[in-house]
């Protein structure tokens, strides 16, 4: 049996749009990217949504944002030791400083006792990560955030469909990050998105990810049958020419934008599978607790069922590594549980942080895996993974 990581269904809706969008001959973002983006919105429950190529964009240029009220190059960010890469890299690519601060090991998201010490005068955002769809404690995080007068940037990744005490993830803060890469809950095969309720934000997120241009409409009339735009010339110049700020090249093309169309009329089904399936291996974990832990949901929170993490306890007779590497062997798809980015990731290592300096982050980047939990694995994969969980054990335990 093969138990994938990821998996991706491009609806027949989404593919006839492919199919006219190819025909016209405008391809590149339009009116389609801005469905998609209403609709995105629509579903977060935000007034904006701005659509970009990646996830890491999407964090980038959140952080880019900040340029236009104060912030400074090279002044600092507070994002969680533990996450997948980008979100390192996305600071440092918006030209920001990462400050890194460990995580909760039950949780795997930042601990908000730790923040305040690493607050300095450069500071200007704390970037919690809601990893494995897990909400981060936002409260704490918002209170603290207020208090030292920070942005507060949601990197909601892996966070589709992730409630925090009623209210949806995307939502919590000044802005929201979204990955839409295939392995995620909502899908444009690469893509990012932004969702924020702030008007002002939105327009400069519209101008950063076309070079940092003057062009900045919700509603651009370029791509569409009359392509007329009465304010090209209303600056002196062609508006495209004048650039504000400086910018990326990271829109969404009108194709991506078809199949997260189609991806997004399926997006509660899928959520509601996800959720069982996770909600499932979570609960049939409690059988190895001898040897695992993983996260739970709280009462007032919902996960966005991302995938199924899995953190091996302190001194078993086993590594995590021969653990996925059986798993691996016997069709059961695996990925490490990230890596603290500061110390286990070389290319972070001219900031100067040592070993030792981030313990949980560290424990988590060598002793913790996750495995999909989407919608296509139903009971049987299930039940396929705890028994060959249950024959390793027996194996090497
Ligand atoms: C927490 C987190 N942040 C950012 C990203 C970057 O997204 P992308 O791969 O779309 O660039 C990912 C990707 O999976 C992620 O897991």
């Amino acid at each position: 049996m093969k138990v994938p990581f990821g998996t991706i269904s491009i609806t027949e809706q989404s593919k006839s749009l492919i199919s006219s969008i190819l025909v016209s001959g405008r391809v590149s973002n339009g009116k389609y990217v801005r469905e998609f983006e209403q609709k995105f919105a629509e579903l977060t429950g935000t007034k904006e949504a701005v659509a970009l190529s990646s996830g890491t964009d999407a964090d980038a240029l959140a952080l880019a944002v900040l340029y236009d009220f104060g912030a400074k190059r090279m002044d600092e960010i507070l994002v969680p030791a533990l996450s997948f890469v980008a979100t390192g890299n996305a600071v440092l690519q918006a030209g920001f400083k990462p400050v890194f601060v460990d995580v909760e090991r039950e949780t795997l998201n930042i601990n908000p006792m730790l923040i305040e010490k690493t607050i300095t005068k450069k500071t200007r955002a704390i970037m919690p990560v809601h990893l494995m769809g897990k909400p981060a404690k936002m409260d704490e995080i918002n209170k603290i955030a207020k208090k030292h007068k920070l942005f507060v940037i949601e990197d909601a990744a892996e966070a589709h469909g992730g409630v925090y005490k009623g209210k949806n993830v995307g939502t919590l803060a000044d802005m929201a990050a979204y990955s839409l890469y295939i392995a995620h809950i909502i899908t444009t095969i690469e893509g990012g998105v932004v969702t924020t309720d702030r008007e002002d934000f939105a327009e400069i997120l519209r101008s950063l990810r076309s070079h940092g241009r003057a062009c900045k409409c919700k509603l651009c009339v370029v791509n569409t049958n009359s392509g007329y735009c009465q304010k090209r010339f209303n600056y002196g110049r062609d508006i495209r020419f004048i650039f504000e700020r400086v910018g990326y090249s990271c829109k969404m093309n009108e194709i991506e934008a078809a199949v997260g169309i189609g991806s997004l009329k399926n997006c509660k089904k899928i959520i509601s599978k996800r959720r069982e399936n996770l909600l499932k291996f979570i609960e049939r974990l409690t059988e190895f607790d001898e040897y695992f832990t993983t996260i739970h949901e709280e009462k007032n929170e919902k996960i966005g069922p991302h995938a199924f993490p899995i953190i091996l306890k302190e001194g078993l007779p086993f590594t995590r590594d021969q653990l996925t590497d059986y798993l691996d062997k016997n069709g059961i798809d695996t990925r490490d549980l990230f890596t603290s980015m500061p110390t286990q990731c070389p290319g972070f290592s001219f900031l100067g942080y040592k070993l030792g300096d981030f313990p949980n982050a560290e424990y988590i980047g060598n002793n913790g895996l996750h495995i999909g939990v989407h919608q296509d694995l139903g009971e049987e994969h299930i039940d396929y993974f705890f028994k060959t969980l249950r024959d390793f054990l027996k194996k090497v335990a």
